[in-house]
């Protein structure tokens, strides 16, 4: 483990990459707490990300969410974070992530992400277009930014969610 680092595990990737479902796994497995960044923006707004975005649009809860990044920093700690995931896009957030603990991407494929979000109605960016598409022309705009903010990069497809688990904690 790195002794510089706050003992925190972020969690970073696209939607549907299986943030929360490792996060509450490894949290359990490590005696650490769990947190969700949407979780924690919907109490703090009280509102649903979909209202969020609907009544006050994505730039909006893009400023909450590094609000919520920058007053992470004082306090948290023994904590698996799970984030949205477009809380890398900023380079902002991107600093605040890693000064914040051990970033790690989970990532999936292109096909496994698709079937993963089939169906969902709780994402307000799955919307519109035919979901492969979004899915496609997103994932081209993210993954470097993905890249650039993680520590360790973790191949969940075909993996459960102990061996994702143990994986991290043995990179950490
Ligand atoms: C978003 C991902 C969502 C949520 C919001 C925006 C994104 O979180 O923050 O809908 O931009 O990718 P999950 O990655 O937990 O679905």
């Amino acid at each position: 483990m790195n002794k510089s680092l706050k003992h925190n595990i972020i969690l970073i990737g696209f939607m549907g990459s299986g943030k929360t479902s490792v996060g509450e796994h490894l949290a359990k497995m490590m005696n650490y707490r769990f947190q969700d960044t949407d979780l924690l923006i919907e109490q703090r707004e009280r509102d649903t990300i979909n209202q969020i975005f609907r009544n006050k649009g994505e730039e909006y809860f893009r400023d909450v969410e590094t609000n919520l990044l920058t007053e992470l920093q004082n306090g948290l700690n023994n904590t698996v974070l799970s984030t949205g995931g477009g809380m890398p896009l900023r380079e902002k957030n991107r600093k605040l992530l890693k000064e914040l603990g051990y970033v790690v991407y989970l990532r999936a494929s292109k096909e496994t992400t698709v079937k993963r979000l089939r169906g969902d109605t709780s994402r307000p960016l799955l919307s519109g277009e035919e979901l492969g598409e979004k899915v496609k022309r997103l994932l081209k705009v993210r993954i470097p930014y993905y890249e650039k903010a993680a520590h360790k990069i973790i191949m969940t497809d075909d993996r459960s969610l102990e061996e994702i688990s143990v994986l991290i904690m043995e990179a950490y």
